[in-house]
């Protein structure tokens, strides 16, 4: 029995768990004292100016999370500059047919589809396939055990508990059998029952030689890399590294790419312009199914694409955690608090660095004045843009970006040639919640989660 079945069907006895409960308490404390007494105590920037801590044991992160995606960022960085120092928080076309008509059996109307709740159906079937050669069907059968799992340890993460935080900066708080973090390990199971199936699979199909059986999902190629003879034990990954990247692709690339999608459909329909423009490109391929280079050659597709991952970035931010002090200058210079123009920084080491993507793509120093505007057209001039990019690069840039467009080109290439999205009757408000991914809420409807009633109708 692992650790985990054990903490799941036996209590543990309460002694033990005070005990234990005390142990990560002053673990906790002596991380916390080292962290944000002994490591502030030293830093050499802390003459830069920022936004005063709400709180001691979440700094400004109240501020953050109740203000729209980048609007406290926006706000700070127009009253104490670009670089500025805060107190973090401890630190198919036939198949969206149907379910227009299945929202008109449903609700009684297709003024109002949530694009949301299909959008991430749509997104997570892609990325099933084209990830780690899984089925999840979600469009046609709501219901799949691995869908849920994944489901589960997504919204019992969003519970911004003081639990979660404490599981988050101290690792060992996770084997705390509070409810939720059983309801993590029963999706845990789930997954890793299923994952180990599925590497199990593609080992058998790289041993018997099959090309056509091993597949060109993500997971294949990592096990038939990983499997190389050529490789040195030490390069090996170990299946729970493999079963790893399973949990990454889906969790960095299935509401990435649905908000994205989301957001971009909500910008077309108040945007009719760009949407006639964007459907007059797209109706006339001659390919009800075009490949990658016809979808690549379609510039205004293209451009309306960058322009949604710029504007709305599905992921709004992003942090870096120095390995070496280093000494970096500004482009922009700052006042510090002592009234003195600061034109370097010296980054200690172990500090980490919030990269907000959101505001540098919104920044008109940048973009422009229209810069807050839903342009695709700024695009289609590369010259005027060079060097500007939706998300960041170096070794840790997003593995799935290029694959991203390409499937959100493909999507919406689909989508716009057949229906025509409009703002829905009744109108709602709507309402961008960040946690890690942007996503959209009816106001007033928080308890309802994530959605974006749109009105759609057939092209005629
Ligand atoms: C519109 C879609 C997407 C957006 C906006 C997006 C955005 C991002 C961002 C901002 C990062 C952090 C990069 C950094 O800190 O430099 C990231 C990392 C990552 N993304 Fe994406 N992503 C998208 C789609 C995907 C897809 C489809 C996949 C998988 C197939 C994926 C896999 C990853 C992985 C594995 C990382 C971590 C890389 C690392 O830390 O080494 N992403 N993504």
């Amino acid at each position: 029995m692992s650790i985990i079945d054990a903490l799941l069907h036996q209590p543990l006895p309460l002694p033990t768990l005070l005990q234990a409960v005390a142990g990560i308490v002053t673990l906790a404390v002596l991380a916390y004292l080292h962290r944000w007494v002994w490591v502030p105590y030293r830093l050499s920037y802390k003459n830069f100016p920022g936004p005063p801590s709400e709180s001691w044991l979440y700094g400004v992160f109240p501020s953050v999370m109740k203000a729209d995606p980048g609007k406290a960022h926006g706000e700070w960085m127009k009253e104490y500059g670009y670089t500025m120092w805060y107190k973090g928080f401890l630190g198919l076309r036939d198949i969206f047919r149907r379910i227009i008509a299945d929202a008109e059996n449903s609700n009684g109307s297709s003024d109002s589809v949530d694009v949301a709740y299909w959008l991430g159906k749509c997104t997570m079937d892609v990325i099933g396939l084209a990830g780690f050669d899984y089925d999840f069907n979600s469009l046609a059968v709501p219901d799949n055990e691995l869908a849920n799992a994944f489901h589960e340890m997504f919204s019992a993460d969003r519970q911004f508990t003081l639990m979660s935080i404490l599981a988050f900066v101290f690792p060992p708080a996770r084997y705390i059998p509070t409810r939720q973090m059983r309801t993590q390990w029963k999706a845990l199971a789930i997954q890793e029952r299923i994952g180990n199936a599925l590497i199990q699979k593609k080992k058998e199909a790289v041993l018997s030689g099959s090309v056509e059986k091993e597949g060109k999902d993500l997971l294949s190629i990592i096990v038939r890399a990983n499997m190389d003879p050529d490789l040195k034990p030490t390069q090996r990954m170990t299946d729970t590294e493999v079963l790893g990247q399973i949990t990454t692709f889906f969790l960095a690339g299935q509401e990435t790419s649905s908000n994205a999608l989301t957001w971009c459909l909500w910008q077309l329909a108040q945007h009719q312009d760009v949407q006639d423009k964007l459907r007059e490109e797209v109706a006339a391929v001659g390919d009800d199914y075009p490949g990658m280079d016809t979808l690549n050659s379609l510039t205004y597709l293209d451009a309306t694409v960058h322009e949604i991952l710029r504007l709305m970035a599905p992921v709004p931010s992003t942090r870096r955690d120095s390995r070496v002090e280093a000494t970096i200058p500004l482009a922009n210079p700052v006042k510090g608090r002592d009234g003195k123009m600061i034109h370097e920084i010296t980054i200690p080491k172990n500090t980490a660095i919030l990269m907000s993507i959101l505001n540098l793509n919104t920044t008109e120093d940048i973009w422009g004045t229209d810069a807050g505007e839903f342009r695709p057209e700024r695009w289609l001039n590369k010259e005027q843009i060079a060097g500007a990019s939706a998300v960041p690069g170096g070794p840790r840039a997003c593995i799935g970006f290029r694959f991203a467009i390409m499937e959100i080109k493909a999507i919406l290439f689909v989508l716009i040639r057949n229906f025509v999205f409009d703002l829905p009757t009744p109108s709602v408000e709507i309402e961008k919640k960040t946690s890690l991914v942007t996503r959209p809420f009816v106001k007033g409807q928080r308890e309802k989660g994530p959605q974006m009633p749109l009105a759609i109708r057939v092209v005629s």
